[in-house]
């Protein structure tokens, strides 16, 4: 391998500029070339490349967004695509490929390199940790620190108005940002996919916090919930069953994926380039790099695409205790 191309692509997340600069410094420091890929599969289709050298990514492990922009390209989804694609690589000399992004970016590096014998390998970055292989993602840590950041600001005015807030965070179809911002801002209760909770025990613990002499709450509630259509049915819901209270409803949205990352996303980005790169010297592909107690680890990227991540159940306890 003398050449290796690097993108993000799918969901921007914090900690990725800290990866692409790790990948890049990792190449130099093999004495291997290494090419930036712009906006993702669009990019490697379109032939928007830059070589980039170990002073091509000064001051930007500090940076949110991704200097590479990202996309979800539609196109790569086509066989034609992909074989446009692959000349791409192929003329600009690319041995390799380092996806840094999420399930839907895998599954595209998964298909395109067994349509081509191309070596890839995954970093993931995602808020969402949602993906198996790993404990934490690029950008969750971030996104979490954000998220109890935002709620302690609403708690300010939840509690000068003697307010119930319900704050929707991001996750996809998971709970992970929920439930630990969740718990780390104090949250009433946390509604997350992964449990029904089940709008009458919601109205209950509400009774039960208004009775225990809590004048304010904040209900933090995953995006992927489902206990209410969404987060303003459940709004008038509990304004229909408890007309005492004075409900407001926040969506935090895309400003949980901006901002500086945080230490930990900016180190696990710098471990995992080193691991991606080097493990494509050791003549692996197909493998997303990971977290796992502690120590870098390695997953077959069908696997980190199409397993679980399990919520910690340990945490929903601690959350209720919390609560009492
Ligand atoms: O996967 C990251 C994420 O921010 C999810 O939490 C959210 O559901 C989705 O992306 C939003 O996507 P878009 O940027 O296309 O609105």
């Amino acid at each position: 391998i003398e050449r290796i191309g690097v993108m993000t692509s799918g969901g921007d997340s914090p900690g990725m500029n800290a990866a692409i600069r790790s990948v890049v410094r990792t190449c130099a420091y093999h004495k291997l070339e290494c090419v930036g890929i712009y906006r993702g599969y669009q990019g490697l289709i379109e032939g928007d490349f830059k070589t980039l050298d170990a002073r091509s990514v000064n001051n930007i492990i500090n940076k949110g967004g991704t200097i590479l922009k990202s996309a979800r390209s539609k196109e790569f989804r086509t066989r034609e695509g992909r074989d446009i694609a692959f000349k791409m690589a192929k003329e600009k000399g690319l041995d390799a490929l380092v996806v840094i992004g999420g399930d839907g970016s895998f599954t595209g590096a998964m298909i395109f390199s067994q349509e081509n014998d191309f070596p890839v390998m995954g970093i993931p970055g995602t808020i969402d940790n949602d993906i198996y292989g790993t404990s934490s993602t690029l950008g969750y840590d971030t996104a979490l620190n954000t998220v109890v950041e935002a709620i302690d600001k609403i708690r300010d005015t939840a509690s000068s108005h003697n307010r119930l807030f319900f704050v929707e965070v991001m996750g996809r179809d998971v709970g992970h940002i929920a439930l630990n911002a969740g718990v780390g801002a104090g949250a009433e209760e946390i509604l997350i996919p992964e449990e029904d909770l089940g709008k009458e025990r919601l109205i209950e613990s509400l009774k039960r916090s208004r009775a225990s002499g809590k004048s304010s709450s904040i209900v933090v509630v995953a995006e992927g919930d489902k206990t209410g259509e969404n987060v303003f049915d459940l709004k008038y819901y509990v304004e229909e069953n408890l007309p005492e209270y004075e409900v407001r409803v926040s969506v935090l949205g895309h400003m949980q994926r901006g901002g500086s990352p945080s230490c930990w996303d900016r180190v696990l980005a710098s471990r995992m380039g080193v691991k991606a790169v080097e493990s494509l010297l050791d003549g692996k592909t197909n493998y997303m790099v990971g977290i796992k107690d502690s120590m870098m680890a390695l997953t077959p990227i069908d696997q980190a695409v199409k397993g679980k991540t399990d919520i910690d159940l340990e945490l929903l306890r601690v959350s209720d205790i919390m609560t009492t």
